[in-house]
């Protein structure tokens, strides 16, 4: 193998980290575990930016601690949803990701997002079971003894996309809707973080409704 000749500097660079677009609504507790993941370059992601639905809450707090760039895209700023939609698809695209993470974000996304994006979401039950906005609280109430978080591709149907990964909790008998929420994101940080960085470095594929990570 030839060497460099001694006294000259050879530069190793690093190869480009993925550009993705967090999306949120509330708390932020998934997004700042991956701004906390990208302060290690081999990581390999840059959140270019997070957008959100609503504004004032901490997740765009946490975005503009980081020194992210933030945007926000309310429905009802928008006379249609197909208007927010479109919207919301040009404040993504502004950014060029190569795909979106929706951590938290609490919209039904629609067609042009979806068009134009693979988007990631992450979900605080074992899907199928619990699809929907009060996922924990339903777990509970069915009496279920384990629960969980998913992590999957979002396609048009609600919470009904390509699983990538799920992790596992225990339903304990005194839980309440918090404790148990507080539990699934101990376990749906670090599962959201291997995923993305997953997907990142080695790409993911989505063909006929599967979706895969090499
Ligand atoms: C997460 O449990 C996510 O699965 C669900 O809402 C929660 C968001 O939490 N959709 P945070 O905003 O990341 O703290």
């Amino acid at each position: 193998m030839p060497r460099a000749p001694v006294g000259m500097v050879v530069a190793v660079t690093a190869p480009e980290p993925t550009g993705i677009v967090v999306l949120v609504s509330g708390s932020g507790t998934n997004l700042q575990a991956l701004i906390d993941a990208t302060a290690d370059p081999a990581y390999g992601v840059r959140i270019l930016a997070v957008g959100a639905d609503r504004a004032g809450i901490s997740g765009l707090h946490r975005a503009a601690a980081a020194g992210i760039p933030t945007f926000v895209c309310r429905v009802e700023d928008h006379a249609t949803r197909a208007a927010w939609d479109e919207a919301l698809a040009e404040r993504i695209a502004d950014h060029e990701p190569a795909f979106v993470v929706s951590a938290g974000f609490m919209k039904i996304l629609g067609p042009r997002v979806l068009g134009q994006h693979v988007v990631l979401n992450t979900h605080p039950a074992l899907l199928p079971a619990f699809p929907g906005a009060h996922a924990v609280r339903d777990a509970l109430a069915a009496g279920a003894t384990v629960t969980g978080c998913t992590v999957h591709v979002v396609d048009a149907g609600v919470d009904t996309g390509p699983v990538l990964a799920q992790a596992t909790v225990e339903v304990r008998p005194d839980d309440t809707e918090d404790t148990l929420h507080e539990r699934i994101k101990a376990v749906e940080h670090p599962l959201l973080v291997t995923l993305v960085g997953r997907a990142a470095r080695e790409g993911i594929t989505v063909t006929d409704g599967k979706a895969s990570i090499p």
